[in-house]
């Protein structure tokens, strides 16, 4: 029998949370949630919101935290310890959701780090559209991949640099420490952001398109209620995605927690602390934008973006006519960079340790070879995002993981625990740990509610998309432009593939003997 090997403990309970925070808190908090929610009817999106977070956001976050914590292990080591068939779809986990999110997340962050250096010199001018269509070469097909962009590559190379730095650490020296600074300064960060917004003439004007209520557009109960459904439906998507689930990252932090510990508590406030951030960094986005219109005399509809083209384009367009001055318009747009990248820093560490974390389990590796195999191999994998087609691709996969893999990872997830290891047993795990009763309305939840309104929303995609899986036209509702097959190859192809290393992995004996209990001896059988 080889050596015991103890597994690392997270230093503190402030340490684990600060870093599922971190995970949890992303670039969609900042340039996602506040646009989403001003599609979504202002301040009654709140109520989907918080109706998803409780049917299916809440719920799945403390299934992943008991999952990791009474099964001590990454996804693969976790599944495969509860029924030996579902490790492939524990390796599906990390490699679909988690690695495919990690080459495009650093390439993003590496835009966010050159205009932090950009807006020191405001270098983007006043033509900012034309400066983002530049900066990236884009080319107008996915498949006109074109060169490596060096420039993005080298930034990309040192951010890859910097998170193989944190993760080589074992969690509590590593991503713990690193946490335990990067949030706090983007708290710091946003919260400036948030004042000097708010100063903005026409500031009010923004904010008051971002909360104020439009009940119609979230009742479904009227006719021609499509739309309803739909915001209904990104509520339930956007929870999924702003707290990490369906990545298997919860899992994989939660393993590393001590014996005793506070499941539901835990659970309870990384979802406040991560809603309470999105809905204040809203305020920094709205006010710039009520500025904007006010600048430009246009309606407030034409000026307000959500995502990159908010990130790239309007906020540096506003940067540059703030009145704060040249030099202090540059800082503002820095912090403003700086935050995105801080926020993206701390989520593609996580990231990154959900893969590290699979492989030591299985493999017995060294921590070292396996953070710098990976860093390595995701800087390679990262640089198709670097081509002219790479905000393309990037559109395509993105829509896939978010839309596809991930809800299928959560459906999975509670099969795993609900019926496989039984939500009973689950919630008896929960009361013994950590003392407190959770209500057996969970075991309803992930058994029933929460399975099934994942899979409404996956129906609701796959007849989204259904021109493209009919091969009906040329053109995808918001992917105009994009060859169908472009959507088959990055998409749907490029999941196929993960499942096929997916199972790849499952191949292979597992080499572990160290994680101290008996189902262990009964893998290595
Ligand atoms: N939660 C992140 C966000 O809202 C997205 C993300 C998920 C990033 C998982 C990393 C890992 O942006």
């Amino acid at each position: 029998m080889s050596k015991i090997r103890q597994r690392a403990i997270w230093g503190s309970k402030l340490g684990f949370l600060l870093a599922a925070i971190g995970s949890a808190v992303g670039l969609g908090n900042i340039w996602k949630f506040s646009y989403t929610a001003y599609k979504g009817g202002g301040g009654a999106f709140l109520v989907p919101y918080i109706v998803a977070l409780f049917i299916a956001g809440l719920p799945l976050l403390i299934l992943e935290y008991t999952l990791g914590h009474s099964q001590q292990g990454s996804t693969p080591l976790s599944f495969a310890k509860i029924n030996k068939k579902m490790e492939i779809f524990g390796w599906w986990l990390p490699v679909a959701a988690t690695f495919g999110v990690l080459l495009l997340y650093m390439v993003v962050i590496a835009w966010c780090f050159d205009y932090f250096l950009f807006s020191f010199s405001l270098e983007w001018g006043q033509e900012t559209g034309a400066f983002f269509v530049n900066y990236l070469n884009r080319s107008e097909s996915p498949f006109e991949i074109g060169s490596i962009n060096f420039r993005i590559s080298g930034v990309t190379a040192g951010l890859w640099f910097l998170c193989w730095l944190i993760c080589v650490k074992e969690i509590n020296h590593g991503i713990e420490k690193a946490c335990m600074v990067f949030i706090p300064l983007l708290l710091l960060l946003t919260t400036i952001l948030v004042i000097c917004a708010v100063s903005l003439d026409g500031a009010a004007l923004g904010i008051e398109k971002y909360l104020y209520p439009d009940w119609g557009k979230i009742n479904i109960f009227k006719k021609n209620s499509i739309e309803a459904w739909k915001i209904w439906s990104s509520a339930f998507g956007q929870t999924f995605f702003t707290l990490s689930l369906g990545f298997g990252i919860m899992v994989t932090y939660s393993s590393y927690l001590p014996k005793k510990t506070s499941i539901v508590g835990n659970a309870v406030w990384t979802a406040i602390a991560n809603c309470t951030y999105s809905i204040f960094a809203g305020f920094a986005v709205f006010g710039v934008l009520g500025f904007m219109a006010g600048q430009t005399g246009e309606a407030f509809d034409k000026v307000a973006e959500g995502g990159p083209g908010l990130a790239f384009v309007v906020y540096p367009n506003a940067i540059t006519q703030l009145p704060f001055g040249e030099f202090w318009n540059g800082l503002f747009g820095a912090t403003f960079f700086l935050a995105l990248v801080i926020a993206g820093l701390s989520s593609a560490v996580s990231l990154l340790e959900a893969f590290t974390c699979s492989l030591t389990d299985k493999f017995r590796m060294k921590r070292w070879k396996v953070v710098s195999s990976l860093s390595l191999l995701g800087f390679l994998g990262s640089i198709i995002f670097t081509t002219r087609a790479g905000l393309l691709i990037l559109d395509i996969v993105l829509h896939f993981i978010e839309n596809y893999a991930l809800l299928t990872g959560g459906i999975i997830e509670c099969f795993l625990v609900g019926y496989m290891m039984k939500a009973k047993i689950a919630r008896k795990h929960i009361e013994d740990t950590s003392g407190f009763k959770l209500s057996v309305l969970w075991d309803w939840c992930i058994m029933f509610i929460t399975p099934v309104v994942l899979l409404i929303i996956i129906s609701q995609s796959i007849y989204a998309d259904r021109a493209m899986f009919l091969g009906e036209s040329e053109q995808l509702k918001g992917y105009e432009g994009y060859p169908i097959a472009s959507l088959w190859i990055y998409g749907v192809g490029a999941l196929a593939l993960t499942l096929l290393i997916a199972a790849g992995f499952t191949v292979f004996k597992w080499r572990n003997r160290h994680i101290h209990t008996t189902d262990e001896e009964q893998l290595l059988t």
